[in-house]
């Protein structure tokens, strides 16, 4: 009597157990009795407007490569989370994630005051500046210098507000295009005297298209340091922390350094030091 009484004993609570880990595994039980499949994983979908080497590009075959590209797919691995890229072009960018189109973008976007308004951002992964490309016979040596000249930039960015502020909002010398690859054209057709946009962007083009002629032209004192930040929709938390968790994850165990050197040839910190 005592051994069954022991033994249903048992049995119940083998019974709890398990549904226990049964409430746990399946998301909103429903029925505890037919457990259905489990839902296909969640794949998020990952905005980038793929026209700004090396951050992202699209390789010969068409795939969406470059920095953030890595960055985010090592994030995900962390996270234990699927993502999968969008080519997105950057005029639409910020409306896809507020209408739910992307679950998230990582498109060299600066972390700004104003965007934070409409969206949420990860710890910063990346420190930038705006960059002035010119012909190599060009005189301009500082900002100021652009002042009466055309200025290409690229629609919405960071290097277009910060020529909007120094031509004027009114101004017909800022001529915008909708990648920055194009007002790079643009300069080297002489429809533009200069181009204004990221420091790392405008590295790698001027030293893989030596044909143009290209130099840089920093100027520290009128441009701001930035820091790209991924982007999620505002009050997206659940997305945000596993991304913040990731990006924390992959700083701590040196995966961003390997990533950081393969493309900018030194680990971050010495990279700082030595600029
Ligand atoms: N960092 C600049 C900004 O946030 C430019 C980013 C452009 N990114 C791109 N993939 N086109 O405004």
């Amino acid at each position: 009597r005592r051994f069954l009484k022991t033994a249903g004993f048992v049995a119940a609570a083998l019974v709890l157990v398990a549904c226990g880990k049964k409430e746990e595994a399946a998301a909103p039980a429903a029925s505890a009795a037919a457990a259905p499949p489990p839902p296909p994983a969640k794949v998020y979908v990952v905005g980038t407007d793929a026209a700004y080497a090396p951050f992202e590009l699209q390789n010969e075959k068409g795939e969406i490569v470059g920095f953030d590209i890595d960055v985010v797919t090592a994030i995900a691995a962390k996270a234990g989370i699927e993502v999968k890229f969008v080519n997105t072009p950057w005029e639409g960018i910020f409306n896809a994630l507020g209408q739910g189109d992307r679950d998230a973008l990582v498109s060299s976007i600066t972390i700004t005051e104003e965007r934070k308004q409409t969206m949420d951002f990860s710890a910063p992964y990346f420190d930038a500046q705006q960059l002035i490309a010119v012909k190599d016979t060009s005189k301009v040596a500082k900002f100021a210098d652009l002042k009466k000249l055309k200025v290409g930039v690229q629609t919405g960015t960071t290097g277009d507000e910060v020529v909007t502020k120094l031509l004027g909002k009114n101004s017909t010398n800022i001529k915008r295009f909708e990648s920055t690859p194009l007002a790079l054209k643009e300069l080297q057709s002489g429809g533009v005297d200069a181009v204004v946009a990221d420091n790392g962007v405008v590295i790698h083009y001027v030293a893989n298209n030596p044909a143009d002629k290209f130099k840089t032209v920093a100027d520290n004192t009128s441009f701001a340091p930035e820091q790209y930040g991924i982007a999620v929709k505002k009050g997206n938390a659940e997305l945000l922390e596993k991304i913040n968790k990731g990006l924390a994850d992959i700083k701590a165990d040196g995966t961003y350094d390997k990533i950081y050197a393969q493309y900018f040839g030194a680990a971050p910190a010495a990279a700082e030091a030595a600029a």
